[in-house]
């Protein structure tokens, strides 16, 4: 049973509306519109408002509402946009903006989690899901995907990327988008996508102690290698706009970086629109970086390249700049045209009232729940399992933790659209799968009736201590909670622990005190049944970290990317390596992997270098594997990285399948930025891992002759 399978390259999609041709059209369509407008027309494409629907009319009138963030119901969206419209005059719609985060109703796993699928279509699938969701509450754009790459667990908003990686969050992010807006010109303007808007333009992540918007410096190297990474990916994929961050760059705030700006514009060559993050000129002038808002919003577009404000009316002291001269209307001209070419885009010109169904508006949809049932289900990460998992039907299941029949915090954060009482609780699922009254269960306290065989005990980090904001300063769980679990293996039953957390957490103690262990993260409305699914065997687990955990608190910030060291110092009270690398995840088969082969060795310019590799189910049962391919450096004249991760495929295999798993890795896996941060590829060796995580040491050497950089995916 052998067959040749070979990886497309996941970048396909530069997306048909991305194309020049069609971008041309609608920047001439909006070059005319803004041609007839005034300059307070001008000005209020520039900003954000926010309020109820009386609030709103007010913001219209003094000129600052050409765009909306608020949660209103379906009939006042309508109410403001008939007001929009019917007092413009131009008759130019309003955008409706939200944090579609992780789905719109239908609650899907934290992004942390859909990552650990590394499942690219299945994400596009979901988050074409939660687009057609959030068109039927009549929302337009959504501040997602949130492609920060954090390093550092102790970031409440970790939860929000997908994981460390900058190659696995720009690939996912690029389904994102490819899932929000749609494939085409056509997609976009119909009322089943909405406008994407990739966060926070640059750095983050970058916090230090892990304290949301308390920055820690960065490189422009580290710009390169990692933080612009997933903005190419999607801007490839046709992203509508980008977010900045609460933080700066190079001593500078983000909101008036012109470094920043010629990184968007100059580098990437994005030409849709750029805002700020909540209430910027404000923030801006509490820590003391701008003397006014009116001064924030002169230095927002003048050096920022800031062309919307969200929230504020700051934008709105611009028109007096321009008169005195201090501004040059020609600036407000291209934001205007940017924020008009937006809208087209989206179809509001033809169909502003298009998005929003009542009829789709009270309960949760079907297919919606089908998809992110299976998202949530390649979501959690099998992290041990002796033997034990999956549970017959016929084992006595006694179900019990805090989480156990909980709905509200299994959503996580950034669920507010979200309805907690739709949440399947793990009980649920349990009594679904195994049928009501074949299951034990006794709230928080485990009773520990019924003559159960198999304790099910669900628990973890309480949701507010993710999401934006919290920090934590220790990563273990609670300790009553550990205490319970301790209990709970000392009366010799066997242990499956399900930990829910919007982080990694540490998890010594809990491996050490149960039998199985399912990371869950926190899984959304089909919490329960997704559980079930894996518990019960259903589905066979495939999920793979997005992220590192650690062993301790001293080990983070913690990455697999760590820079090559040269003599091996590390602690002296705790390992140095993490408790479960990035990438790995157990499956209730077993795959082997054969050396990898390397098919082309000796590639022209521009060509590829094909590798392969035999994977096996040595196992009894079909699972699905995800190949990684992690690329180290050898010698080159920067201090390159351990490995980074350049591709990977998931493969499913029935028992005893084998099949080869091919790789066309471009003269870009092999790329560096050479100390002027030029693109680069150095002749010489370079090793190839291709293995089930990043710990893997199953590798070949790739000889590199003096080929150049010839490939079309320079810079990802
Ligand atoms: C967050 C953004 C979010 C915005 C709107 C801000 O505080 O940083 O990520 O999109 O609020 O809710």
């Amino acid at each position: 049973m052998r067959a040749q399978f070979v990886i497309v390259a996941a970048m396909a999609c530069a997306a048909a509306f991305g194309d020049a041709f069609e971008m041309e059209r609608v920047n001439a369509r909006a070059r005319e519109i803004v041609a007839k407008m005034t300059l307070r027309e001008k000005v209020n494409e520039m900003t954000l408002a926010t309020g109820t629907l009386a609030d709103l009319k007010r913001q219209f009138d003094a000129g600052a509402c050409g765009h909306v963030i608020s949660a209103l119901s379906l009939a006042d969206r309508r109410a403001i946009q008939e007001y929009v419209i019917e007092n413009s005059r131009l008759r130019i719609p309003t955008t409706f903006q939200a944090d579609v985060i992780h789905g719109y109703r239908v609650i899907a796993p934290i992004p942390l989690a859909s990552a650990c699928s590394w499942d690219d279509a299945l994400i596009e699938e979901a988050e074409s899901a939660a687009a057609q969701e959030a068109c039927w509450f009549g929302e337009t754009l959504t501040y997602a995907p949130m492609v920060d790459i954090a390093d550092d667990p102790r970031w409440g908003r970790v939860m929000e990327t997908s994981g460390e990686d900058p190659y696995l969050s720009g690939r996912l992010a690029a389904a994102r988008v490819r899932g929000f807006q749609g494939r085409t010109a056509a997609d976009i303007a119909s009322n089943r996508h909405i406008l994407a808007c990739g966060k926070h333009f640059l750095g983050y992540a970058a916090s230090y102690g892990g304290v949301d918007c308390r920055m820690r410096d960065f490189s422009k190297r580290e710009v390169y290698e990692t933080f612009l990474v997933p903005y190419r990916w999607m801007i490839d994929a046709g992203l509508a706009s980008v977010m900045c961050s609460y933080t700066g760059y190079d001593a500078t705030y983000s909101t008036f970086s012109p470094g920043l700006r010629d990184f968007l514009r100059n580098e990437l060559k994005f030409d849709g629109v750029y805002m700020t993050d909540w209430d910027t000129f404000a923030h801006a002038y509490r820590a003391g970086v701008s003397s006014s808002p009116a001064e924030s919003a002169r230095r927002a577009i003048c050096e920022g390249g800031i062309g919307l404000s969200m929230f504020n009316a700051g934008f709105t002291n611009l028109i007096e700049f321009v008169r005195r001269g201090e501004v040059k209307e020609e600036l407000i001209d291209r934001e205007a045209v940017r924020s008009i070419a937006m809208k087209i885009r989206a179809g509001l010109f033809e169909d502003p009232f298009g998005r929003g169904d009542p009829t789709k508006t009270n309960g949760c949809d079907a297919a919606v729940l089908a998809t992110v049932r299976r998202l949530a289900g390649e979501s959690i990460v099998l992290l041990k399992n002796d033997g034990v998992l999956p549970l017959s039907l016929t084992n006595k299941v006694w179900v019990c933790g805090p989480y156990a029949d909980e709905r509200a915090e299994v959503l996580g954060q950034w669920a507010q659209s979200g309805r907690p009482e739709d949440t399947v609780t793990v009980r649920e699922g349990m009594e679904r799968a195994w049928g009501y009254g074949e299951i034990g269960w006794s709230g928080d306290t485990c009773k520990l009736e019924w003559g159960a065989d198999t304790v099910v005990y669900a628990f973890g980090e309480p949701r507010g201590w993710s999401g934006e904001g919290p920090a934590r300063g220790s990563l273990e769980l609670p300790r009553d909670q550990l205490d319970e679990l301790k209990r709970l293996k000392a009366t010799g039953r066997r242990v499956v622990a399900v930990v829910f957390a919007g982080r990694p957490v540490l998890l010594a103690e809990v491996l050490a005190n149960c039998d199985a262990l399912l990371y869950a993260w926190f899984p959304g409305t089909t919490c329960g049944d997704a559980v079930a699914d894996i518990v019960s065997g259903k589905v066979n687990p495939s999920a793979k970290l997005s992220q590192t955990i650690p062993r301790a608190v001293g080990q983070v910030p913690l990455t697999y990317r760590k820079r090559r060291q040269w003599i091996g110092f590390g602690y002296v009270d705790i390992p140095n390596d993490p408790e479960f690398p990035f990438g790995f995840g157990l499956s209730y088969t077993t795959f082997a992997y054969s050396k990898p082969r390397v098919v082309t060795p000796s590639p022209k310019a521009g060509e590829a270098v094909r590798v392969e590799v035999d994977v096996t189910n040595t196992g009894a049962r079909e699972g699905r594997e995800v190949v990684q391919v992690y690329v180290r450096d050898e010698k080159a004249s920067v201090l390159t990285r351990e490995r980074e991760l350049k591709e990977y495929a998931s493969v499913t295999l029935k028992p005893g399948e084998r099949r080869t798993v091919s790789f066309d890795l471009t003269d870009e896996s092999f790329a560096l930025y050479d100390v002027n941060c030029i693109r680069t590829v150095e002749p010489g060796d370079f090793t190839v891992f291709i293995g089930p995580d990043s710990s893997t040491t199953n590798s070949v050497t790739v000889h590199m002759k003096d080929i150049g950089l010839g490939a079309s995916r320079a810079g990802h």
